[in-house]
């Protein structure tokens, strides 16, 4: 692994049963980079990204992160390394306001830095802080989005995954999300892993981006070079909005 490889997934593969999701995927990220992974639905990115947090467990091939071999460490044990992942569909906890699923997002060894981290994530958000007392499940879409962001942030991550954070909603919010991502990255040096179906919003925010079809990533490159990619155009920005 190169002196800045964060995380390394080498050869992956995921069963569900006896079908099999990952196919020998392999997937670097660089310490400090945005990279994405896109594809059609069902192609398994949700997969990988799952495999990576331990659940489910990859069946051959090695993840490594930060130096360590974490194929077969339990999910716990993962988070524990610092990565932090913000799942598909967002999975805030509806009952609870929304410092308290900042609080869950701490764990207990960042308790004391609960209230820095807090104004951090209200700085970035500053929705969430007008919401602060609010329950999560009556937040609207992009802000239980943000609430799932600044949840996984909570747990200070080296690595931040996330699944879709744009999925269903409207332009101008995906717009904000991806300047936070952006300004977490610039700012603060966060490395992330962006799975997204939309294509042109990953592409241009990413350092470099891969392809993934029935479960095998197929092309990879810069953003840029995806973006100018007449295969990649034709398959996933034509009539994508701009
Ligand atoms: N728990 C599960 N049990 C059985 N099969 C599953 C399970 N989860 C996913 N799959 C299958 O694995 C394949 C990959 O699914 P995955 O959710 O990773 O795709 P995806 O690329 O994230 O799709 P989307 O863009 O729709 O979120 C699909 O064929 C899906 O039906
Ligand atoms: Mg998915």
């Amino acid at each position: 692994m190169s002196a800045e490889g964060l995380l390394k997934v080498e050869g992956v593969e995921t069963y569900y049963g006896n079908i099999r999701a990952l196919a020998g995927v392999t997937v670097h990220v660089n310490r400090g980079e945005i990279v994405s992974l896109i594809g059609a639905n069902g192609a398994g990115k949700s997969t990988l990204m799952m495999t990576i947090c331990g659940a489910p467990q990859a069946r051959t091939g090695t993840i490594t992160f930060d130096g360590t071999d974490i194929t077969k460490m339990p999910t716990h044990l993962i988070a524990r390394r610092r990565i932090a992942q913000s799942p598909e569909g967002r999975r805030i906890f509806p009952r609870m306001t929304v410092l308290e699923n900042l609080q869950m997002g701490a764990g207990l060894d960042n308790l004391k830095y609960f209230n820095e981290d807090v104004e951090k994530i209200f700085t970035l958000f500053p929705r969430l802080k007008e919401r602060q007392s609010q329950r999560g499940g009556t937040l609207s879409g992009g802000e239980q989005q943000m609430l799932s962001i600044g949840r996984a942030l909570m747990a200070r991550p080296k690595l931040l995954l996330l699944d879709e954070p744009s999925l269903g909603l409207a332009p101008l919010i995906v717009k904000g999300i991806f300047e936070a991502i952006r300004k977490l990255n610039k700012e603060e040096g966060l490395t992330v892993f962006l799975v997204e179906q939309n294509a042109f919003a990953a592409l241009k925010l990413s350092d470099r981006a891969y392809v993934m079809v029935n479960g095998q990533v197929t092309m990879s490159g810069t953003g840029k070079e995806l973006l100018a990619d007449p295969s990649v155009r034709a398959a996933y920005l034509e009539g994508g909005h701009h």
